[in-house]
């Protein structure tokens, strides 16, 4: 296979892109520098690298952003900023979009890929993909929550939620995670209201089984491997996370606050 096919087909680099990065030398297979597009690779044998970034010959890629503030979760720019803007060009192909949102002002672990399949896979409540979300609370967190959400709480507009999951974090009274089997729109803000409470901040902390690394800062994104992808679809004990996570966590989202 051609290298700037092979480049292309996993990269938003146009060919044109690719010649003027390889002239520079931005390009290696194998390690050494390759300046000729058309060079002939072995996709399953050639390492390739793109500035420093292997692309490897999967078919699809899986990327996990941790989303800042202030981005949709959208491949269209009509509204503002968009997550998509925070992949770099040498990670990002031309088919990507994000598996699932997060709102303009949520923060966290959100999947990018181009796996149209995953992506549906990951996103139907009949898989049972959880989400574990940590919400920073305007007012007191009450333990009447655990019961209320676990029988399945109705919303202003009539919805009845699956249950849910949630608890405090310990040694801390606004602070909470939140266990989902769905993704309803603005849902866990409108299940605080539901009871009277008011989400201030929320950040999306696992997907499945696969948890927001705690070196991945906001705005930053890293490629899954292929265990991570198979990760997803594990299930994820909600109190061993919660016992195991909520110093990470709590510490992250109250110095994102700072
Ligand atoms: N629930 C919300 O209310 N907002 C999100 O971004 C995700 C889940």
């Amino acid at each position: 296979m051609r290298l700037d096919r092979f480049i292309s087909e996993r990269t938003e680099y146009s060919r044109s892109e690719i010649k003027s990065i390889a002239a520079k030398g931005g390009i290696k297979v194998n390690g050494a520098p390759v300046k000729k597009p058309d060079t002939q690779i072995d996709p399953d044998r050639d390492k390739v690298e793109v500035l420093g970034n292997e692309l490897r010959a999967d078919k699809f890629r899986y990327i996990l952003l941790n989303k800042p503030d202030g981005y949709i979760s959208s491949t269209d720019d009509g509204d503002g900023k968009t997550v998509m803007e925070l992949i770099p060009p040498e990670m990002r192909t031309k088919n990507m979009f994000p598996a699932g949102r997060l709102d303009k002002d949520s923060l966290g672990a959100l999947l990018i890929t181009d796996d149209g399949d995953l992506a549906h896979r990951l996103l139907s409540p009949k898989k049972h993909v959880s989400k574990i979300y940590i919400v920073k609370l305007a007012n007191p967190f009450k333990s009447k929550y655990i019961d209320i959400f676990s029988s399945g709480i109705t919303l202003s507009d009539g919805y009845q939620c699956l249950p849910a999951r949630v608890k405090n974090v310990e040694n801390s009274e606004k602070l909470a995670f939140i266990e989902l089997n769905e993704g309803k729109y603005h849902q866990v803000k409108r299940m605080f209201a539901a009871v009277e409470n008011h989400v201030e901040v929320l950040m999306r902390v696992s997907v499945g089984g696969l948890i927001l690394p705690e070196k991945l800062g906001f705005g930053q994104c890293m490629e899954l491997l292929h265990k991570d992808v198979e990760n997803l679809f594990e299930p994820l004990d909600f109190d061993a996370f919660c016992s195991d996570f909520s110093a990470v966590f709590s510490a992250i989202l109250i110095n994102n606050l700072l």
